[in-house]
């Protein structure tokens, strides 16, 4: 028989307290987004989960991205961002009248309003249309490495840039990147908050590195 009366359901003081300060700290956190999400906040960080392959960028790699996103595209032109979230508070702050729009699976990004497109890269072409061919740069992270993941995210790619591409992943993914997108190897190196164990490149259409001097 399965017994459930109270006395199984008593917590010692220890748990008790620690569990109330977890579900304390929960309610703070989403307290937090729903205000963010309310008033369209720039500020508010995200924790890397990374059940969903999330390793952001150090702040250097950030600022250097971002200025190099700027350099190259017109005051009025369109950037996206494909799965690189962080990037988007920087380069909205930055960005003058360039429209930024970001393509990520993680909902919690849904704070950034209509810039935000619930993308999923296992449905490249699962976004609007009207989209095709407007975006003067293309910024990409796959959250994997792996040829099924780059092939697929490359359809985006090509399916939102008029032109210049920014691709960064691993060194392993070189040869797939560059047949798909005719992309090279940038000096610049992208970093992370947290190391990653693989070695990591930026990769470029165009001459990046230009725009970082
Ligand atoms: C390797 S991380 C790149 C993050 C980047 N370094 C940054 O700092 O913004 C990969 C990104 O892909 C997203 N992602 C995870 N699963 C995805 C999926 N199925 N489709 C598209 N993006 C996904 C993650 O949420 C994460 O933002």
């Amino acid at each position: 028989m399965y017994e459930s009366d109270d006395e199984d359901l008593t917590l010692c003081p220890t748990t008790l307290a620690a569990l109330n300060e977890f579900l304390k700290e929960k309610e703070e956190k989403e307290n937090q987004l729903k205000y963010s999400l309310e008033n369209q906040n720039l500020n508010v960080s995200f924790d890397e989960n990374w059940q969903l392959s999330q390793f952001w960028y150090d702040d250097n790699t950030t600022d250097t991205l971002v200025k190099g996103a700027i350099k190259c595209t017109e005051s009025n032109g369109k950037i996206a961002l494909i799965s690189c979230p962080t990037l988007y508070s920087k380069l909205k702050k930055n960005c003058g009248e360039r429209q930024v729009t970001l393509f990520e699976y993680d909902e919690r990004f849904k704070i950034y309003g209509h810039d935000f497109i619930s993308y999923n890269y296992k449905f490249p072409l699962n976004i609007p249309r009207d989209m095709s061919n407007s975006y003067d740069l293309v910024i990409a992270d796959p959250p994997f490495l792996s040829d099924e993941c780059l092939t697929k995210i490359a359809v985006t790619i090509k399916f939102l840039a008029k032109n210049n591409i920014v691709l960064c992943t691993g060194a392993i993914m070189y040869e797939l990147a560059e047949r798909l997108l005719n992309i090279r190897i940038c000096h610049f190196v992208p970093h992370h908050q947290n190391n990653l164990a693989n070695e990591f490149y930026c990769y470029s259409n165009f001459d990046f590195d230009k725009m970082l001097l």
